[in-house]
């Protein structure tokens, strides 16, 4: 048997809203604008498409409803790609909610750091082909929610493949074969040691027509530089923001060439590895 949770109980999502529990956060930015009517409402839109099991079962899992189906998502506590980040339900609920604007049929989608799989599960019932990505220890879990949730109910079977930021991306995802209409991203931004391998992941990865959809989660100056450094790449355009939740979800496509200090050779790569630590 299963319930609804009521608005705001998605225990994430309470977590990171409940200013005692921000405070205990080191860095945590926790903004004083809880009173804006219209993210509020946004949120809590967002998180009613959460349920929980009331019955203990030996596996723990979360329930979502998007695109009209009911999502079971097994979870495990020991990584951070084994939960289900508010910054991916706020990606599940854009790509629902703007099919209109950005038609996923037919289109060509991966999936970067997809964790547990939610999003690109969307996506997939949305009619996209799509690659989930992730490092190699969070593949069978990934693979798990995926088959589970997408089998005979969407247009195109998902494909699950490792991709670790930065590694071995010339054999494993040849750019004259990559051919990405989108790019989804949740959360792939926090206190980690490979963010410029990160952004050269992006740029790898996009084509001139490639459009980014990527959820930030700010919690430490860090990603504030982040951001700057990605602006220098591509054109960040910033389509919502939840100051409740400190997130933001930006649509971002590749600079004209011309018009940036355009990454295209090993140099750069080297000297933009060996350079990760300003960021
Ligand atoms: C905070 S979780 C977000 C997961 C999911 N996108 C979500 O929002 O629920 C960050 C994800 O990035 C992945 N990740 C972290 N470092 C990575 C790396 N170097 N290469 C590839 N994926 C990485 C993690 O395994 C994890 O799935």
């Amino acid at each position: 048997m299963i319930k609804k949770t009521s608005i705001y109980s998605h225990p994430l999502v309470h977590h990171l809203m409940d200013p005692e529990a921000q405070k205990g956060i080191p860095g945590v930015l926790y903004l004083e604008n809880r009173e804006n009517d219209d993210d509020k409402k946004v949120v809590a839109e967002i998180t009613a498409r959460c349920f929980a099991p009331t019955l203990i079962t030996t596996t723990s899992w979360e329930g979502f409803h998007f695109v009209g189906h009911e999502i079971r998502i097994t979870e495990a506590v020991d990584c951070y790609g084994a939960v289900v980040w508010p910054s991916a339900l706020v990606l599940c609920y854009f790509l629902e909610t703007n099919v209109k604007q950005y038609n996923m049929v037919d289109k060509n989608v991966i999936e970067i750091g997809a964790g547990t799989g939610l999003v690109s599960i969307v996506a997939s019932l949305l009619g996209a082909h799509v690659t989930a990505t992730d490092l190699p220890e969070l593949l069978g879990n990934l693979q798990y929610n995926i088959s589970r949730n997408t089998k005979m109910k969407c247009k195109h079977l998902p494909q699950v493949k490792e991709l670790s930021w930065g590694v071995a991306l010339d054999k494993n995802f040849p750019r004259s074969s990559n051919n990405f209409d989108y790019i989804l991203a949740a959360d792939v931004v926090y206190a980690h040691p490979f963010l410029e391998e990160l952004l050269i992941t992006f740029d790898h990865l996009c084509k001139e027509t490639t459009i980014i959809f990527w959820v930030m989660k700010f919690r430490l100056e860090k990603e504030n530089k982040f951001v700057d450094r990605f602006k220098e790449l591509f054109d960040l355009e910033e389509i919502s923001s939840f100051p409740s939740l400190n997130i933001k979800l930006y649509k971002a496509m590749k600079k004209n060439p011309r018009s940036a200090g355009y990454p295209q050779s090993r140099a750069w790569k080297a000297k933009a590895i060996s350079s990760r630590l300003l960021l």
